[in-house]
């Protein structure tokens, strides 16, 4: 029996625009002045930053000029030359909580502290930000148009008091903007940096919307920390190759991008109703399940209450043949979450969503966990 695993933030693979994108690479190879086959600049490709640089204007209402863009090797190389420039022993990040682990460690490392500030459903509780006393952070980080992992999209109200905090602590926002095309019931809406770009460091990939195996993505900074920046990239990995960031550029500027994204937009719709409604209807009557983040992204999160998912548990779900992924391995203060797992549905056909869910209730329904009893 192969394993049905909802892990998140893999987008379908199978539907990947090989022809096109392999003509781009061609393209590129082909029509590529020389200087793109010799050490190129640490901010990228003209090219791709002036193509980027429309598309966030148009989609997310990104203020930028091409030299305000960093290209990056996905939001991963993003955050961590933003934890190199902004971060280090004694200073300190506030970042919401729960957050992706990977985040934490990448700040982390650089022997700062993290702040954590809770997150509802509608992502980072800002009345909960330190006071103004308090030391100032380098910067508040946070993923308002889809939080990760919980799913809440952050108010107009929330998205300005945050701006004045940081506004009047002489901090920055680091507004990572990781999957929010995928927006169904709804217009995506604009980003933080469109309302404050001498504050907001935005970083974009091309992972969820395209291929995670591109490595390929940005940061859009305030100028005055554009050379900075540069600098970090450069003794990182010199530059991003050159090859496929024209490729990339030839791809979004002639419209592949926006048409493949709506093209997959409609399939993870589908695979998101197959997935609420699987839940709904096996678990109905059942236990108290709530459905959290299923208006965006790929992936939602399913509190059960009173269900604590334990790794005895996880480990008896991997032995029918489904992985799921407890929302409590992303929280700094542990013990809130317990109840909810991630259910990443992106990459997973109809079929193997509703067979995941049947596997999931064959576990959860035995043992007395559906009535409340700990596992
Ligand atoms: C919130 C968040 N930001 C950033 C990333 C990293 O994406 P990339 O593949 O572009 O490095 C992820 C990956 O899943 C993520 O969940």
């Amino acid at each position: 029996m192969s394993i049905i695993d909802f892990r998140s933030g893999v987008p379908d693979l199978t539907h990947f625009p090989r022809q096109i994108w392999g003509k781009m690479v061609q393209r590129a190879c082909q029509e590529a002045p020389l200087s793109a086959f010799g050490y190129g600049r640490p901010e990228g490709r003209l090219e791709l930053r002036q193509v980027v640089s429309r598309y966030l204007y148009r989609t997310r209402g990104v203020q930028c000029k091409p030299e305000q863009i960093i290209v990056t090797s996905g939001a991963t190389q993003a955050l961590t030359l933003i934890a190199k420039v902004l971060l280090g022993q004694g200073k300190s990040a506030v970042i919401e909580d729960p957050i992706t682990q990977d985040i934490q460690t990448i700040f982390k490392a650089t022997g700062a502290v993290l702040r954590p500030v809770s997150t509802d459903e509608y992502g980072l509780m800002t009345e909960q930000l330190p006071s103004r006393e308090e030391s100032a952070p380098s910067f508040v980080f946070l993923t308002p148009s889809n939080q990760f992992p919980l799913g809440g999209t952050l108010p107009i109200q929330r998205r300005l008091q945050l701006i004045r905090y940081a506004r009047l602590t002489d901090c920055y926002i680091v507004e990572d903007d990781y999957d929010s095309e995928f927006r169904y019931d709804s217009a995506p809406i604009s980003s933080l940096q469109g309302l404050a770009e001498e504050r907001v460091i935005y970083i974009g990939s091309f992972s969820k919307i395209l291929s995670p195996g591109l490595r390929l993505g940005y940061l859009v900074l305030p100028p005055d920390l554009v050379e900075r920046y540069r600098d970090a990239k450069w003794y990182s990995d010199l530059h991003t190759p050159a090859l496929d960031q024209l490729a990339l550029a030839m791809f979004i500027e002639e419209g592949h991008l926006e048409k493949y994204i709506s093209r997959v937009k409609k399939l993870y719709r589908k695979r998101r109703q197959a997935l609420c409604g699987a839940l709904e209807q096996t678990f109905l009557g059942t236990t108290d399940i709530r459905i959290l983040g299923a208006s965006a992204g790929l992936h939602i999160v399913a509190a059960f209450a009173d269900i604590p998912f334990t790794p005895a548990l996880l480990e008896k779900l991997q032995v029918a043949g489904v992985r799921v992924y407890p929302v409590e391995e992303h929280a700094i203060c542990p013990g809130r979450h317990v109840d909810k797992i991630i259910l990443g549905y992106g990459n997973l056909s109809e079929e193997k969503i509703v067979e995941g869910v049947k596997r999931l209730y064959s576990v959860l329904s035995v043992a007395g966990s559906l009535s409340g009893e700990n596992l």
